[in-house]
């Protein structure tokens, strides 16, 4: 139903800044929800400026040629614009054209996750200083709204923890691995053709699009920006077919997680590895390229977030929901707020400081005596095992020794890892990855 045009109905004037699939998908939903964001909203949300290179891209989208402007800096100058949405990615232009646009009075809306990882506590104290809102739904996890969920549906709570599964090529790669005993390389290669991965493929597999949305997760839960060569990322490459079969085996899943947290202490530990989760654990059922987030807060427990987390549409629900926001209340303001001033400020504990529990992998001669070997190492740093597995071999030949162990720093696990590496019978570098059992 058309919703009445009132003389009184207020008008946020928007400029849109990037017409790729994300950028047209916002173009096509604010005007195919035009009526519904009204209705809801009680404001008009108007696009009145679209940034975009290529002009034949705003014709091809529908966008009026006269809406169009080859230079991302006339939004930003144009004073009729309320919010600039800045879908252009990258971290020069976009860093420039974010920055200015709240010293120039308006309201930002972004995607860009690796921008907020590399320059977010900058860019929030710019928007505090102005008193503009800048608003970053579509930076994590895509149309699931966590960022919304952590900044008020939880904000009663101390946030324990954070588990997430923010990238959807990686679990695309990890489930076909799983499902059809896919080793790496093709598995990227049939990610890459279905149109997945980023262009550049590293961002993804190398981890470091988790690590730049497990930064932003972990300034909304902790109240700092961890620097990202602080952030321990480890990615995919490594990562074996049989590892995966091995994991089954034992009753676990392999994910590449983000995991964010603290503990009694108060510190706190964000990193980015492939994990080991127990096959009975919900995100050990997220598969292909779907995200899902377990947030733990004291006061209400576990709760779980699920659903696409890349693409057009989905992501451009996310923005849609930010203008959304800024159009709810407008033309009166909302008090901006920081991420990232929260006195909850804490100590970034190092890897080396981090305790988990292991899968450990090593590659030995069958010999008499090799595990007890292993088994020496490990004791004498007071690691110990909680299971094996050893395939069945022909005594002198080499076979895989898999031992599951049970909690350790990982500064000894490291210390025992170089020593097991010296003992004659181990054939190869010893590969581990660490556990999570959600205790
Ligand atoms: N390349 C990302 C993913 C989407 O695979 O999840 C953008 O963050």
């Amino acid at each position: 139903m058309a919703v009445p045009v009132s003389t009184n109905t207020p008008i946020l004037r928007v400029g849109l800044a990037g017409l790729g699939t994300v950028g047209s998908a916002v173009w096509k939903r604010l005007t195919s929800q035009k009526d519904l964001l009204q209705q809801r909203t009680g404001t008009e949300i108007r696009v009145d400026q679209v940034a975009v290179r290529n002009p034949k891209r705003a014709k091809e989208i529908g966008v009026p040629e006269n809406l169009t402007t080859a230079d991302w800096r006339t939004l930003v100058a144009n004073p009729d614009l309320e919010v600039v949405v800045e879908l252009i990615g990258g971290t020069t232009d976009a860093f420039e054209l974010i920055k200015t646009s709240l010293q120039n009075g308006k309201h930002v809306i972004t995607a860009n996750k690796a921008l907020l990882a590399e320059h977010g506590a900058e860019l929030f104290a710019t928007a505090l200083k102005n008193q503009r809102h800048l608003l970053f739904e579509a930076s994590v996890a895509g149309g699931i709204p966590i960022i919304r969920a952590l900044r008020e549906g939880l904000v009663a709570n101390r946030i324990l923890s954070i588990h997430g599964i923010i990238n959807g090529t990686c679990n695309y790669i990890l489930t076909r691995m799983n499902e059809a005993g896919l080793e790496f390389k093709d598995a990227l290669a049939e990610a890459k053709e279905k149109g997945y991965a980023e262009a550049d493929d590293s961002l993804d597999v190398d981890g470091h699009d988790t690590a730049h949305k497990a930064a932003v997760l972990a300034a909304l839960a902790y109240g700092f920006w961890v620097p990202q060569g602080e952030l321990y990322t480890e990615g995919l490459r490594a990562v074996e077919k049989q590892d995966i079969v091995y994991a089954r085996k034992l009753g676990y899943g392999l994910k590449l997680l983000a995991i964010i947290k603290t503990d009694s202490d108060g510190a706190v530990e964000v990193r980015v590895h492939p994990t080991l989760i127990p096959q009975s654990n919900v995100l050990a059922s997220v598969s292909g390229v779907f995200n899902a987030v377990l947030v733990r807060g004291d006061v209400v427990g576990d709760t779980l977030y699920y659903g696409r987390g890349a693409g057009g549409d989905p992501t451009a629900s996310a923005v849609v929901s930010d203008l959304a926001q800024i159009a709810a209340h407008f033309p009166q303001e909302q008090k901006a707020r920081n991420v990232g001033h929260e006195a909850l400020h804490s100590r970034l504990k190092t890897m080396d400081e981090i305790v988990s529990r292991y899968y450990l992998r090593l590659l030995v001669v069958d010999r008499p005596g090799v595990l007890a070997d292993v088994a020496r190492v490990l004791a004498s740093r007071q690691i110990g095992i909680s299971s094996v597995i050893q395939p069945e071999a022909h005594a002198g030949e080499t076979t895989p020794l898999i031992l599951m162990l049970h909690d350790a720093p990982e500064s000894q696990l490291k210390a025992a890892i170089s020593e097991i590496s010296t003992i004659g019978a181990v054939k190869a570098p010893p590969v581990h990855l660490r556990v999570e059992d959600f205790e």
